[in-house]
């Protein structure tokens, strides 16, 4: 279906219909990308809910994709070492990166281990300005980037009403986040916007009162960051199960 925003929302019944929709999704754009441009560059999500599509690609594609090809980034870090277990790099090594034949050298963590988040930040801009040669004031256009939502309309750690949703010229910034008494360190929403394919995926009935505020509700954005999510020129797709999306109205 379609919704204002030109995005496509694709419901599903179970969890694991709509893992097995996102990993398709996944693998489908991989394939594309690699014969089109010789290569995938693809931005993880964090959180909890991709554990399983992470699970399934490893399972379903480990000698089917062309690993070699394949570059994997993040959208969002938490302001921790990569062994701690709050670490979105350490959830996608041990769900999918440890489990399939892509170099190391394709893998480009956010060094969330710098003491200081700003720090982090800039050195994550200038791998991404030097791996897609973009020069000042340009901005990469991922192939992929997976997005989660949390409960109050988040999504990378584009908290609401955080400084971070403002930022207009740079391509990761630190965001002090109040309410978890926490930095984290994130894509901006340029970035995000620039993409080729950006693909939420939403599951949970914890997730049905704010995906009916982000996509229906006439709400400013800055209390919904996810609502900021709109791609200049790429495809953006929510994926979201029947739970999450029992508050949406049957239209949407
Ligand atoms: C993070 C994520 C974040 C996440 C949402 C949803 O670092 O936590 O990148 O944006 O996608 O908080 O998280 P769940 O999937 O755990 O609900």
């Amino acid at each position: 279906m379609k919704v204002k925003s030109g995005a496509s929302i694709e419901r599903f019944s179970t969890p694991q219909e709509l893992f097995h929709a996102a990993a398709e999704e996944v693998i489908r754009v991989a394939n594309q990308s690699v014969s089109e441009r010789g290569r995938f560059t693809i931005a993880l999500s964090g959180g909890s809910t991709p554990r399983n599509l992470y699970n399934l690609i490893a399972a379903n594609a480990s000698t089917s994709l062309p690993w070699s090809k394949i570059f994997f980034f993040w959208g969002d870090e938490r302001h921790v070492p990569p062994t701690d277990a709050e670490s979105n790099y350490r959830m996608a090594k041990e769900t999918i990166l440890s489990k399939v034949p892509v170099p190391q050298a394709n893998i480009f963590p956010i060094p969330a281990e710098d003491a200081d988040a700003s720090s982090a930040a800039k050195s994550y801009e200038q791998t991404l300005q030097k791996f897609f040669a973009v020069e000042r004031g340009k901005f990469p256009s991922f192939d992929l980037i997976l997005l989660g939502m949390g409960p109050d309309g988040h999504t990378a750690s584009l908290f609401p009403e955080t400084p971070a949703l403002k930022e207009k010229s740079h391509l990761v910034v630190a965001n002090w986040v109040e309410k978890l008494h926490a930095s984290r360190i994130t894509l901006t929403l340029p970035v995000l916007n620039a993409a080729r394919e950006l693909v939420f995926l939403v599951s949970g009935a914890d997730k049905a009162a704010v995906l009916h505020e982000v996509l229906e509700g006439n709400a400013p954005p800055e209390k919904y960051p996810s609502k900021l999510v709109l791609p200049n020129h790429g495809k953006l797709i929510w994926l979201i199960d029947r739970a999450a999306a029992s508050e949406l109205s049957e239209s949407a």
